[in-house]
């Protein structure tokens, strides 16, 4: 497995895979890697014959409040974890390759980041529209793989490789979960034993909306509040966001017709935690 740290030298060899005709799968990441993020790579090893693994933790995604300081960090961990399933590239720039000097360059994709998360989150997708943007340019894939647990994330990033004719194919994957049914995060280190079972909550509450919707709800009034109440119950928890939206266009709607998905986030404790449903969808777990 071959480590690249500089933007210059990642273009040049990912130049020279596409000349010998070599098709580059992506996975773009900010490391400390669990199965979600290997989920991801695998299906990169199938979607390509050259796998490309990025680990960058952004900070022009984080805002000023948040974790980009404490947000965990272990490349040695991660080296062996990719390379156990196979990877054949990490590009590992440091921010000074991302952001040098004098840069100035930003992408918003506006309506599908003005809710949800682009709510609470102010220039979240922001950044993160930028940095894909830019590690498109450096890893030149022929398709990048996302996953559905950051749903608005990849309802972004699809709108911004069509509205900007970018050419590669954006590939999501359904969320990777513990065997309990709490999707897989990086963030999931900082939980404390107690405040697990207020965790599973918002899988929990998936799981009711789904439910509800099967037995023929459709208002989307109905099925937030009895979520948001289902949640409350649950100590340490405070709900940032319950919503339903059209998938396409991330807007609230007031009845499940088209494809809808419902999307939380949630504190529990001092770590904030997303989860998403599309109604349809199997739930397995
Ligand atoms: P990160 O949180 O490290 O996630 C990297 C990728 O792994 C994202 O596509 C995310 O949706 C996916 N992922 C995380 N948890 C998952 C799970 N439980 N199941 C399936 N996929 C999962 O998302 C980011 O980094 C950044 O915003 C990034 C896109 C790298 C830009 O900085």
């Amino acid at each position: 497995m071959k480590i690249v740290e500089t933007a210059g030298e990642m273009q040049e060899y990912s130049e020279s895979l596409r000349r010998k005709g070599r098709r580059i799968a992506f996975v773009p990441t900010m490391g400390y890697l669990h199965p979600g993020h290997l989920r991801l790579l695998e299906e990169g090893k199938k979607r390509g014959d050259c796998s490309v693994l990025s680990i960058y933790v952004n900070p022009t995604q984080f805002g000023p409040q948040e974790d980009l300081d404490k947000y965990p960090r272990d490349f040695d961990r991660d080296e062996k974890c990719a390379a156990g399933v196979g990877c054949d590239i990490i590009f590992y720039p440091s921010s000074a390759q991302m952001y040098p000097e004098h840069y100035q360059t930003y992408i918003t994709v506006e309506e599908v980041s003005n809710n949800l998360c682009g709510l609470s989150r102010p220039g979240h997708f922001r950044g993160v529209a930028t940095v894909c943007a830019k590690l498109f340019n450096i890893v030149k894939p022929h398709a990048a793989i996302f996953g559905k647990k950051d749903f608005q994330q990849l309802t972004v990033i699809r709108r911004m490789v069509k509205d900007l004719n970018m050419d590669l194919e954006i590939v999501g994957i359904p969320t990777v979960r513990e065997a309990d049914g709490l999707a897989m995060s990086s963030r999931n280190t900082y939980l404390k034993d107690y405040e697990r079972e207020s965790a599973l909550s918002l899988c929990k509450s998936l799981k009711l909306a789904a439910g509800l919707y099967d037995k023929g709800e459709q208002h989307t009034a109905v099925i937030i509040e009895r979520v948001e109440t289902f949640i409350r119950t649950h100590s340490h928890t405070a709900i940032d966001y319950v919503s339903i939206c059209d998938t396409t266009t991330m807007k609230d709607i007031g009845e499940i017709e088209g494809e809808a998905v419902l999307a939380l986030a949630v504190r529990v404790g001092a770590t904030r935690l997303i989860d998403n449903h599309v109604f349809g969808e199997p739930i397995d777990w």
